[in-house]
């Protein structure tokens, strides 16, 4: 690796850190520990990104009327490296994550970095943070990347200019546990078959599911399960993760119809348990079926794969296998395995 990054507009050169930060690395969770340096390039309204750089991390200056702001112009990523046994690091299929930007960035009317210009910027802020990347065992370092419309404007259009930012914070488990979900039949995450944002990472679509959560935290469960808002009869995913049944040998996830967010986990789960012998399907799963289902579990970045030890639907409560005999923690294991350089990446997935 490069022991230089190069160089600050004063002329100062950015080095390599090689030793570890020094923070507790046992008392991790997933909340922002600041690290020592963001990726920032700007592009106007019609341009190209061209050429970003590697800035300490800090509050950025915008305009009260930047769209980002006032129109919600804006979408997020989260990926994560890990530091492996022998002192690699390793980002996970961030590729996938460029890609799932470009789309949204179409759909939102933003320009978006290219592909390679989204990985060679991810490598760049890691090497730059190398030394928050946590030791093997401890957790990973999960990485940020927002695209905001940071021009100013005050009609409903779109921003003259965008910031593709990303900024990092070592991290552990985001969940504790195994998950008790509250099935919300009220409220719904995402808008079914009209041009919904539901299948992109739009930052918009956060925010709207805290008070489902806040009630149902409230009420002693862990996080919301969403149905889809056109029958109100069958489950798309949690408030920041997607969802998985199995019945018998076969594993159901509802298809990704515009509706559910296309997790890179989710995709990486599916082509596990298929090798592991599982048939997996992609198709609406109703509640009924949800109930029945001998298990559960949730995948995304952050909590990566984690079981549902039960479900609530209105009044009925159905318990769920959880523990180390269970599929999910068999898909849990063989994923991490392949993230921390631990099993054999026979799909060139990591980087
Ligand atoms: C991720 O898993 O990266 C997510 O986007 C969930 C996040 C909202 C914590």
């Amino acid at each position: 690796p490069p022991s230089m990054l190069g160089n600050r507009k004063d002329g100062s050169e950015i080095a390599v850190a090689e030793n570890y930060a020094d923070i507790n690395w046992d008392e991790l969770g997933f909340s922002l520990v600041p690290t020592d340096y963001m990726y920032v390039m700007k592009c106007a309204k019609g341009d190209k990104f061209s050429q970003g750089s590697i800035v300490p991390f800090g509050n950025i200056e915008i305009s009260p009327s930047a769209g980002i702001l006032n129109y919600g112009q804006g979408l997020f990523e989260g990926l994560k490296a890990h530091r492996t046994e022998d002192g690699h690091v390793l980002l996970f299929r961030p590729d996938e994550n460029a890609q799932r930007m470009k789309r949204g960035a179409d759909r939102l009317c933003m320009p978006s970095p290219s592909p390679g210009q989204f990985v060679n910027a991810v490598k760049q802020i890691v090497i730059a943070n190398k030394r928050w990347v946590p030791p093997p065992g401890k957790g990973s370092l999960y990485i940020r990347p927002l695209l905001i419309g940071t021009g100013a404007l005050l009609g409903v259009a779109p921003a003259p200019e965008y910031t593709f930012l990303i900024y990092c914070s070592p991290v552990g488990s985001y969940q504790k546990g195994a998950l008790n979900l509250k099935v919300e039949d009220k409220l719904y995450r995402a808008i079914s078959g009209c041009g919904g944002t539901g299948g992109i990472k739009s930052v918009t679509n956060y925010a709207p599911v805290y008070t489902a959560m806040a009630d149902a935290k409230a009420n002693g469960f862990s996080d919301v399960l969403f149905l889809d808002s056109a029958t109100g009869k069958h489950i798309e995913e949690a408030s920041a993760c997607n969802v998985f049944v199995l019945k018998d040998n076969a594993i159901s996830t509802p298809a990704i119809d515009g509706t559910i967010l296309p997790g890179i986990t989710r995709k990486s789960i599916i082509d596990i348990a298929i090798d592991l012998g599982y048939q997996v399907m992609e198709r609406s799963v109703s509640v009924e079926e949800m109930l029945g289902a001998d298990e559960m579990f949730c995948t995304g970045t952050a909590v990566v794969v984690n079981s549902v030890a039960s479900v609530t639907y209105k009044e009925t409560r159905v318990d769920y296998k959880t523990g180390p005999a269970t599929l999910s923690s068999k898909l849990r294991k063989t994923l991490v395995g392949i993230q921390t350089g631990c099993l054999e990446d026979k799909k060139s997935w990591t980087v």
